[in-house]
């Protein structure tokens, strides 16, 4: 895994607004250990309230990148994709909500499914957010995912003061190089 640093792969984004600003950062992981590696991280940040927005396509390392995050929470149960039921949750010292919302007919069946109550409780992480951004908290943290040659590239967008601290521990970093 590495940190999109160098002229060439930064010329990679200058189309892509606000990447590696304090409130944005990419990186691209170069095999799957990596995608969870790089949300085992994530996952020893996290607070309660916290939700996670997981965007981008089909195998792209939503769910690679929740694996890594539940280790990193330290919670009970295997991760599996949510697909066919809206969300699963983990117990541990903090909960994890991991829902999907691949299959909802509506964003509303995500508000009606209990998304206020999973952020009352612990931490979201929803999959495919990009089809419900609409009842979506506004200080999410946006977690990009898209394929890079081989690898995966994933863009942090932080909304809060919190959430930029949390990338700014990532990126001092060292674990994925
Ligand atoms: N950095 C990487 N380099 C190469 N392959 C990767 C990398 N990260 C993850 N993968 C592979 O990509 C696939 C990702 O699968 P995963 O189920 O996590 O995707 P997903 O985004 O959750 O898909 P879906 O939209 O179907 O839920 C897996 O086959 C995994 O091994
Ligand atoms: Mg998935």
């Amino acid at each position: 895994m590495k940190t999109v640093a160098t002229e060439k792969e930064q010329s990679m984004y200058t189309d892509d607004a606000k990447i590696n600003t304090e409130d944005s950062w990419a990186v691209v992981t170069d095999c799957t250990e990596h995608t969870v590696l790089l949300g085992k991280c994530i996952g020893a940040l996290v607070q309660p309230g916290d939700c996670l927005a997981l965007c981008g396509p089909l195998g792209a390392g939503k769910t690679n990148f929740v694996t890594g995050l539940a280790e990193g929470m330290g919670v009970e149960g295997r991760v599996a994709s949510p697909s066919f039921v809206v969300m699963r949750c983990h117990p541990g010292p903090i909960y994890l909500y991991h829902a999907d919302a691949y299959r909802l007919g509506s964003p509303a069946e995500l508000e009606e499914a209990g998304l206020d109550e999973w952020l009352e409780h612990g931490v979201v992480a929803i999959e495919w957010a990009e089809l419900v951004e609409d009842v979506l908290p506004s200080d999410a943290l946006r977690i990009d995912l898209g394929y890079e040659g081989d690898g995966r590239r994933i863009i942090f967008t932080a909304h809060t003061g919190r959430h930029q601290e949390m990338l700014e521990v990532l990126k001092r970093c060292d674990c994925w190089e």
